[in-house]
């Protein structure tokens, strides 16, 4: 009979799932256990702060909805999504956009518009045109690219978060031209703090961080033969720039809104233009996601 003791229980657990026929899974799972062990000693843990921990993450998954994903708000919070996205990005085999975080509010089903077309269904706020081309690794355009872009309201909140959130607002798919160009009208970006109303919320104020995401814009953009980019452009000068809750921004992300841009298509209106670049497909299926339209997120995958 083994002894379990606090220094023989790794061995233990790893012992039993080393049967496990998935060796990535067989991988993951034995890094987690040895990490959370180690974890467990490194500060002492003692039964009241486990019990408390399971609180929590029971918590968090009786605040997810078809319209709420508070686990993936716990990632971005944490710095795993960003983390995550950033051993993506390191994977990629030619120059690409960075990532940034996919957040909490995408949704699958956007609608199509046509190039030029607004996403603005229901907010107000001032209103700039974005534009720019989706290259590929070697700079030519990718015709016909999806670009899928939301954002949210005036009052820093997504459709999602509205009152009837099955009415969509400040979000669409649209198709680049055969020179991989776009051009789009949307609001000018601004900041506001994640939602604080649930566990995730608490957690942030019992570390007194402020909660807040500079102002950005999201965007997937996708073609065949190409890696998905799951990225965001963050508005240069906003006071968070340097202090994002969930550290989605990056350098090379940075834009300014240029009120007088005479190469823009819709040269009357302020005017924020990027190129995006993709970098050829690494295997079928291969996502950049970390996280997904919450109404999926809630079904079993197969
Ligand atoms: C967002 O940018 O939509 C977002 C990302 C992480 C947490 C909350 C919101
Ligand atoms: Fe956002």
């Amino acid at each position: 009979m083994k002894v379990i003791n606090e220094n023989t229980i790794t061995d233990a657990a790893l012992e039993q799932m080393s049967s496990t026929p998935n060796p990535r899974l067989r991988t993951i799972m034995a890094s987690l256990v040895r990490h959370l062990h180690d974890f467990a000693r490194e500060v002492d843990l003692t039964p009241e702060e486990w019990l408390e921990g399971i609180r929590f993450l029971t918590a968090v998954g009786q605040k997810c909805t078809p319209h709420r994903q508070e686990f993936i708000l716990l990632s971005d919070t944490l710095g795993m999504s960003s983390l995550v996205n950033a051993l993506h990005d390191k994977r990629a085999t030619g120059p690409a956009t960075k990532s940034s975080l996919l957040g909490p509010f995408y949704r699958q089903d956007a609608p199509e518009m046509r190039l030029g077309d607004s996403i603005i269904a229901h907010s107000k706020g001032t209103e700039v045109v974005f534009y720019g081309r989706v290259l590929d690794g070697n700079g030519r355009g990718i015709p016909n690219a999806l670009i899928q872009i939301w954002e949210p309201d005036e009052t820093g909140n997504y459709d999602l978060q509205k009152h009837d959130p099955s009415v969509m607002d400040l979000r669409g798919c649209f198709h680049a031209d055969k020179e991989g160009r776009y051009h789009l009208r949307g609001l000018c970006p601004l900041g506001y703090m994640i939602p604080m109303d649930g566990p995730v919320g608490d957690m942030i104020r019992a570390q007194k961080r402020h909660g807040y995401r500079p102002a950005h814009v999201h965007f997937v953009i996708s073609a065949p033969g190409c890696r998905e980019l799951v990225t965001a452009l963050y508005i240069a000068g906003d006071e968070h720039i340097d202090s994002d809750t969930v550290f989605g921004v990056s350098e090379s992300l940075i834009v300014s809104v240029n009120r007088n841009d005479p190469a823009s298509p819709l040269p009357n209106l302020p005017s924020i233009r990027y190129d995006f670049r993709l970098t050829a497909e690494q295997g079928a299926g291969i996502s950049g996601r970390v996280g997904a339209d919450p109404a999926q997120l809630g079904q079993k995958a197969g």
